[in-house]
């Protein structure tokens, strides 16, 4: 046991009793023997190289080479992508892609290059291949985006999987993103990330890594273009990243680079070209639209952990009436279920939840319950018996049932790596639905069991179905949550058709956007937790996971006024807007923070409502287009090194840059504007960027831009939607779209246009197509003071 290990110890354990404590350590021991006993040690191992090429067999979209000890297979997409695979790996089976591959692009063909190299001359990249396996992705102007050196597997003498090494280099002056949820981004530093679903045992600060959800998807961003790479492996891996240098004056540059490390599974990956709204567009073509959450789930959540009674969840949703604060969804935590099981809810405390959830519902209130993997092992309860009956539960290599320690105790784990087991699962959800819970928030799902030493998770050599192909823990670790997700939103998609299921989850991997969101999981209290709780969604939101956010004020402290309230600030203005606490933290009520904190939290969910028009619409363009509602300041100018570089704010769609406020002490802030005019909705004074302004942000408000000529839905006094215009800059024009639903189920409402041109000091507004003419909606112009 190595400090990490006892720090962690201590921290789960600190949470339970003895005897608890006692499972943690037998749990631990039991996942030692397991591996000891079914997974057999590497032994030596044999080093390899792919060799030199020695026949090509063109094929669509690109062919096959041959090497000396090894075959890639390289294929354009006709949406664009390219994939190739080393030992002639396919892109199928895989857990990331939403579907079949897409067909190969027959005008994509393989033909030699020079030096004895290969080259597949694309629409948006050429892929170089040299006789030795390096393979080099060019624009098609020529400039190097990307360049592999030839991979390096090393295999056991005795069988098995084979781990591999690819190394890539990329230009100078990337910058790397991505990776899944990581805590120091958004602009992934130097330092190695690893690929292994983690909970860390205790709330995670800035640095800690991995967290909940990794996944081997890079954004690279430099001067050259855009990039994202997808490494389709769920193995445990690394990834090491080393940021280049530009030669000053006469001297070399020093290319970035990045090692992927992978334990196993096959060498193959994806590589998309283009702008960042492209290189998305053409990632959720691949890997699946995110779901559309209904329009409840984007406004205000209040969660916590110890709500232990329905008179407290009434108090605390009566107190926000009382105090005049809007509030859609309650979120209960494991202590509304029976000894914490997965799916029985305590009738002693929670005796007539189907009528406070009715009741909450004629408010305009959702319940939303969460839901744990782990199932407590114990005869009698129902879902243990039925899950046995379902032979459900993951084995180990004996055969026996692999038990953990979770809440509850003793538990076992199905195996969502098959499709009866996922169906089965599905059905489950029946229960609360009975209850009256309209979402459903998946927990501890890396999968975790809590170990007093050695990994908080499975034994590796768990045995997992893996579609029917068999697998062990290994492969199946970090697919877990995904498989879950999928069983979730499948099985709630039978039982209630007409509505867009509500599920957000802890954990999950590539692909996980079809089926729902994240949220941070465990921030822990404190400045720094505020910033790490930015750098998730902007990261997620680049990997292809647009639903997300922080738990406001941390999860394991009590944060000052000041803190909740910026970081309530921050939360209002992303997807996920949800409170929460811990049992063993403070309160998280507004009207906790004193008189000052409570106005200015009315003020910031009272926009967060205006807002919901906008956000609604954003959902829609995430699910069409994958581009995530919130996105770096360079998201429509990468080629802007400043803004590349600027991880303090972020576009909300289109229209808003957001400039949250992350440290203490903060009246007043830089932002770094991209091109264009742009407004402080606050005061309307209009700034043109590009370049560094400095506004006021005072305790009130976190500062917020508008783009000039920005056509935003808003919701009126009256619940309609109305359009805020922002005047554009004289002798241009603007536009905005606006996706009118406030539902949740699935009506596909029609896209509404807006243009919007100067006319000296009038502005005027217009609908696209359709009737063209005057917007149906009433219109507020702003901006027009400035200039
Ligand atoms: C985990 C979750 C947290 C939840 C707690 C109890 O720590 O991340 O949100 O409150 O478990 O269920």
């Amino acid at each position: 046991m190595d400090g990490r290990d006892l720090v962690h110890s201590v921290k789960t354990v600190g949470l339970v009793g003895a005897a608890q404590r006692l499972r943690t350590v037998r749990a631990a021991w039991r996942r030692r023997r397991a591996d000891a006993a079914g997974l057999p040690a590497r032994g030596a191992e044999r080093a390899r190289v792919p060799g030199q090429v020695r026949e090509v067999t063109p094929g669509p979209g690109g062919g096959v080479l041959r090497f000396g000890r090894s075959a890639l297979r390289i294929t354009v997409a006709v949406n664009g992508a390219v994939f190739w695979g080393w030992d002639g790996a396919g892109p199928e089976p895989s857990y990331a892609l939403a579907g079949p591959c897409p067909e190969p692009d027959p005008r994509a063909v393989l033909e030699p290059d020079k030096d004895g190299g290969w080259r597949v001359v694309a629409e948006r990249m050429t892929v170089v291949v040299s006789r030795n396996g390096a393979v080099e992705v060019r624009t098609p102007g020529g400039v190097t985006l990307r360049r592999d050196l030839p991979p390096r597997w090393w295999e056991p003498v005795e069988g098995g999987p084979a781990r591999w090494l690819q190394r890539s280099e990329v230009p100078a002056d990337a910058r790397f993103f991505g990776l899944g949820g990581r805590s120091s981004g958004p602009r992934l530093r130097d330092g190695t990330y690893r690929l292994w679903n983690t909970d860390q045992g205790r709330a995670f600060v800035p640095g800690d890594d991995p967290l909940y959800i990794t996944m081997p998807v890079q954004l690279v961003v430099a001067d050259a273009g855009t990039h994202l790479v997808f490494h389709d492996s769920s193995w445990d891996g690394t990834v090491a990243l080393r940021e280049g240098e530009e030669g000053a004056g006469s001297g070399h540059d020093r290319a970035g680079t990045c090692e992927t490390r992978m334990e196993g599974g096959p060498l193959r990956c994806w590589v998309i070209v283009g702008s960042p709204a492209r290189v998305l567009h053409t990632w959720a073509a691949l890997t699946g639209s995110p779901a559309l959450p209904p329009a409840w789930a984007l406004g205000h959540h209040h969660a916590r952990w110890g709500f232990g009674s329905e008179q407290e969840v009434r108090r605390i949703v009566a107190g926000y009436r009382e105090h005049g604060l809007p509030l859609d969804a309650v979120h209960l935590d494991i202590d509304h279920l029976d000894a914490h099981q997965v799916f029985t809810v305590d009738q002693e405390r929670f005796p007539k939840l189907r009528a406070l959830a009715e009741d909450l519902r004629g408010d305009g209130i959702r319940l939303v319950s969460i839901v744990d993997p782990a199932v407590k092992a114990e005869p009698g309860n129902a879902v243990y018996d039925s899950g046995t009956a379902h032979d459900a539960f993951v084995r180990d290599t004996s055969g026996r049932p692999v038990r953990g320690v979770v809440w509850p105790g003793e538990v076992v784990y199905p195996d969502f790596t098959h499709a009866s087991v996922r169906t089965w699962w599905g059905t489950l959800y029946e229960e609360r639905l009975a209850q009256g819970f309209s979402g459903f928030w998946h927990d501890m799902n890396e999968p975790t069991s809590f170990a007093a030493f050695g990994e908080p998770t499975l034994p590796r050599s768990a045995r997992h179905g893996l579609e029917g192909r068999g697998g062990d823990h290994r492969e199946a670790h970090n697919v877990y949550a995904l498989c879950m997700a999928r069983a979730g939103y499948e099985g709630l998609r039978e039982l209630t058709p007409r509505q867009r299921p509500f599920v957000f989850s802890r954990s999950g991997w590539a692909g996980m956007q079809r089926y729902g969101g994240t949220w941070s999981g465990d921030v822990a209290t404190g400045w720094p937790g505020l910033r790490a709780s930015l750098s998730l969604v902007m990261g997620l939101g680049l990997c292809g996971v647009p639903y997300s956010g922080p738990d406001v004020g941390g999860f394991d402290g009590s944060p000052s006024p000041e803190l909740y309230l910026r970081w309530f600030q921050l939360a209002s203005f992303l997807p996920l807007f949800r409170t929460h606490a811990s049992l063993r933290a403070g309160r998280r009520e507004p009207w906790e923070f004193g008189a000052e904190v409570l106005e200015h939290a009315r003020v910031a969910l009272v926009e967060r409502r205006r807002l919901l028009p906008y956000f609604l619409t954003l959902a829609h363009l995430a699910r069409r287009t994958g581009a995530p509602y919130v996105r770096p300041v360079w998201w429509g100018s990468p080629e802007d090194r400043a803004l590349r570089d600027c991880e303090d704010a972020f576009l909300l769609g289109d229209c808003l840059l957001v400039a949250p406020v992350l440290d203490p002490g903060t009246d007043r802030r830089a932002v770094q504007l991209p091109r264009g005019l742009w407004y402080d909705t606050a005061t309307e004074q209009a700034y043109e960027g590009p370049g560094q302004i400095v506004v006021d942000a005072p305790w009130s408000r976190v500062p917020v831009l508008a783009r000039a000529g920005a056509v935003i839905p808003t919701r009126g006094a009256d619940g309609g939607v109305e359009l805020e215009v922002w005047a554009p800059a004289g002798g241009r024009t603007g536009a905005g779209l606006v996706v009118p639903d406030s539902g949740d189920g699935w009506e596909e409402p029609e896209i509404e246009r807006y243009v919007t041109r100067r006319e000296g000091s009038r502005v005027v507004v217009e609908r696209e197509g359709g009737s063209g003419g005057e917007p149906p909606r009433p219109v507020r112009v702003r901006g027009l003071g400035e200039h």
